[in-house]
């Protein structure tokens, strides 16, 4: 592996003590579909607040290989779709990013014919798209799944899906969001009953709802969408991140600082401030924009991670490295996904003194972690390992540092601005 001696790292000296303010970045997981579900659109598109990230700049490129026209200026992004071509996704682009798949829904609405990439395996678990398939199926499509590709047309003379019921075994985030997508250019009404209700789900009925969508419901488990003939132009503003939010809300706690959070909703951040609350430390909203960390004592508590309005999976790791300095016993289970522990030793190695029993994590919290040099396995697990550097004594070096910049805007400069120790060598 001669590359990786050049991959760069982030040394991070702990044990300071933060201060200041953040401002939250657009919502990846936003940004990344509403760039899917401007493929349903044959006119102009702005998005406001597109993050600049890793997986954002992988799905430009896959639009750009279906023939959409991007033009880029700071946080916002003006795509053209008019002329594309729904059977050019790239296999070696759709394979490292699960999201792109999920322009499936759009194009096969729009085109009445896709081919596209089956996404790849994740270091997270086995990840399949059934569930997006089934439904689709269920819409009409004729789906055909041949060496790693899946190809869905539609027959008849208006190739257009057709509106149906649709019940889905698990409220997958993913496979909400394609059949919400499919649905919007859809013959009649659709049902998705046990729809996901994250946040990034209704800001995607919102945005397809700005383009002329007729949609209800979304941010339930039960959405409904009257399919119209053609959506037109938008120009619209990506959601703030709540993960991203709620990682600096814990880079608060697990270094004992007042932080504050700016430009967030905090109806999204609600089973984040539960737990913290839990753990003793004090979440106060200042503005309605904004909320303010006061640190507290440490102490154990319990987190299962589930569906929207559930503790989110994608603040397990981050919640793992400040339970690994509280005070007590907790337990963690990690029930999304099956294979999202990872983390735990690389914690383990700095110190934390951590068990696994299948998806569950006890944690018996010690007084201090220490820096080492630790390998990010996954895009949350690398902002565990950050937050556990910040909090730890002597110097953490975290590499593996492309999965951190899949999903965090100039997270190093935002640290740095707190009074982090921090650099990338
Ligand atoms: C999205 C988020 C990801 C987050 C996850 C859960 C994006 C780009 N990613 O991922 O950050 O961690 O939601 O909040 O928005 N499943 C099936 N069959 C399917 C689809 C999913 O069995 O067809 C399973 C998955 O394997 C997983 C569970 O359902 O165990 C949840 O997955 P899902 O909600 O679909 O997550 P994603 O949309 O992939």
């Amino acid at each position: 592996m001669v590359q990786d001696s050049v991959q760069p790292v982030l040394e991070i000296w702990g044990g300071h003590s933060l201060q200041g303010d953040v401002t939250i970045s657009g919502a990846k997981n936003s940004a990344l579909v509403l760039m899917a579900g401007s493929l349903l659109c044959p006119e102009d598109c702005r998005l406001r607040n597109v993050p600049e990230l890793a997986d954002i700049k992988k799905m430009s490129q896959i639009l750009t290989a279906l023939g959409v026209k991007l033009i880029k200026n700071g946080n916002t992004l003006d795509i053209d779709a008019r002329d594309i071509n729904p059977t050019q996704a790239p296999y070696d682009l759709v394979s490292q990013l699960r999201a792109s798949f999920f322009a499936i829904g759009a194009l096969l609405a729009r085109f009445g014919n896709v081919r596209i990439p089956l996404p790849g395996g994740c270091a997270i678990g086995a990840r399949p798209v059934d569930l997006h398939v089934r439904g689709l199926q269920a819409m009409g499509a004729q789906v055909l799944i041949e060496s790693g590709i899946v190809h869905a047309h539609v027959t008849g003379r208006d190739r257009r899906l057709q509106g149906a019921n649709i019940y889905l075994d698990y409220p997958s985030v993913g496979a909400t969001e394609t059949l919400l997508m499919a649905a919007t250019l859809a013959n009649g009404e659709t049902i998705i009953e046990n729809a996901a209700q994250e946040p990034e789900i209704v800001d995607l009925a919102n945005f397809c709802i700005a383009m002329g969508a007729k949609i209800t419901g979304a941010g339930t488990n039960k959405i409904i969408i009257s399919g119209v003939e053609r959506l037109h132009s938008v120009d619209y503003q990506v959601i703030p991140d709540r993960i991203e939010a709620g990682t600096f809300l814990v880079a608060g706690a697990i270094t004992q600082s007042e932080i504050t959070v700016s430009s967030v909703i905090p109806e999204h951040l609600v089973p984040v401030i539960a737990k913290l609350k839990a753990i003793g430390c004090q979440v106060v909203q200042e503005d309605s924009d904004c909320l303010r960390l006061i640190p507290g004592e440490l102490k154990a508590t319990d987190i299962e991670t589930l569906p929207y309005p559930g503790f989110p999976t994608d603040m397990q790791a981050q919640f793992m490295a400040l339970l690994s300095v509280s005070d007590g016993y907790s337990v963690i289970s990690e029930t999304v996904f099956e294979n999202r522990l990872r983390h735990v030793a690389e914690l383990q190695r700095m110190g934390a003194d951590i068990r696994i029993k299948g998806h569950h994590a006890m944690i018996n919290g010690v007084a201090f972690l220490s820096g080492a040099p630790v390998m990010a396995t996954d895009l949350r697990a690398s902002a565990a390992l950050v937050l556990a550097g910040l909090a730890a004594q002597g110097k953490t070096i975290v590499s593996g540092l492309h999965h951190l910049d899949r999903g965090y805007e100039n997270i190093e400069s935002k640290l740095v601005k707190l009074g982090a120790k921090i650099q990338r060598v």
